[in-house]
């Protein structure tokens, strides 16, 4: 059977990667995108969502809008200076003719983890508000869901955004919270590994020989993530965030994890952090499978040989 997948994501040029890499997949069903803000408004992000999948040719698949604001503090600023002012590489992209569903994302995943209940995998790919709504409007589902695989956190590495923390956590540390401590299975890929996988522009241009829709995406939104890349490290090569999560269900022998309690702060100057406790001081009961180290080459040639399929 197919693992189902539910992606929530702020599309966003990595996020693009991320969701061509399961479609590409033929051991995962994506069931829906649910939209978030992060990279972009989620007035966009959910766009982008509807264009990515008609562009792919997957308009069965549904949509879903979720929150234009975090839980409680003030909204960051989007990462437009990372993922240009549309989110996908100011690529011009054509205006999706579809629409969202007119359920929220929140609701949505809440329908589908109760309608498929220990079936649905939830993959966060942006700030966590909308799964946390979800855990918020209906409890039931956090016994009810498979596995909740995050792009988010640095828990043995310095942040992105601020010295300590990761964006998708920064843009809502509260909901990241209640996310990490709800108790349900949950695996996180954070910057510890995702910048240990890395797309060189040798990489991304073999994969475009590919020449197929997914590549041929991707080869349009790409520039404009290099060029940040080039801006900020001196370097076009570009670090493998969301897309991880998706070579992570698709062979999770590549990551190793392991089993620690994760705080997350919410206050202050170190908002945002994810501190793991390696030795259970806190005496924290719930524990994130934590991806310590990456068999980069190996999810380097698994991305290729997918998009490239
Ligand atoms: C995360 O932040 C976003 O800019 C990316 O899409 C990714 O989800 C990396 O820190
Ligand atoms: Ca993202």
């Amino acid at each position: 059977m197919r693992q189902k997948v539910i992606i929530d994501t702020d599309p966003g040029i990595d996020d693009t990667m991320a969701i061509m890499l399961a479609l590409k997949s033929p051991e995962l069903e994506l069931v829906g995108l649910t939209a978030i803000y992060g990279n972009v408004s989620c007035d966009q992000s959910s766009i982008n969502a509807l264009k990515l999948l008609e562009i792919a040719g997957r308009r069965d698949i549904p949509v879903a809008k979720g929150s234009n604001v975090p839980l409680f503090i003030e909204p960051h600023r989007y990462a437009t200076h990372v993922h240009g002012e549309d989110g996908l590489g100011n690529s011009n992209l054509p205006v999706p003719k579809g629409k969202v569903l007119d359920i929220s994302a929140a609701e949505f995943i809440v329908k589908m983890v109760l309608k498929n209940p220990g079936e649905i995998t939830l993959v966060s790919i942006g700030p966590l508000t909308n799964i946390a709504l979800a855990a918020r409007i209906e409890p039931g589902i956090i016994k009810l869901v498979k596995e909740v695989v995050i792009m988010g956190g640095a828990a043995t590495v310095r942040g992105n955004v601020t010295p300590v923390a990761e964006a998708n956590i920064w843009q809502d540390p509260h909901a990241a919270s209640i996310v990490f401590s709800a108790g349900w299975p949950l695996t996180m890929l954070g910057l510890d590994v995702t910048t240990k996988i890395i797309q060189t522009e040798e990489y991304l241009n073999e994969i475009y020989l590919a020449n197929n829709t997914a590549t041929n995406l991707i080869k349009a939104v790409m520039p404009f993530y290099q060029n940040f890349y080039f801006k900020r490290f001196g370097s076009k090569n570009i670090h493998t965030h969301d897309p991880s999560t998706i070579a992570y269900l698709l062979n999770s022998k590549l990551f190793t994890v392991k089993p620690i309690p994760v705080f997350v702060e919410t206050e202050g100057r170190c908002a945002g952090q994810t501190v793991p406790d390696f030795c259970n001081q806190w005496g924290t009961q719930t524990h994130a499978n934590i991806c310590v180290e990456v068999n980069f080459q190996g999810v380097l040639d698994l991305i290729k040989k997918r998009l490239m399929n």
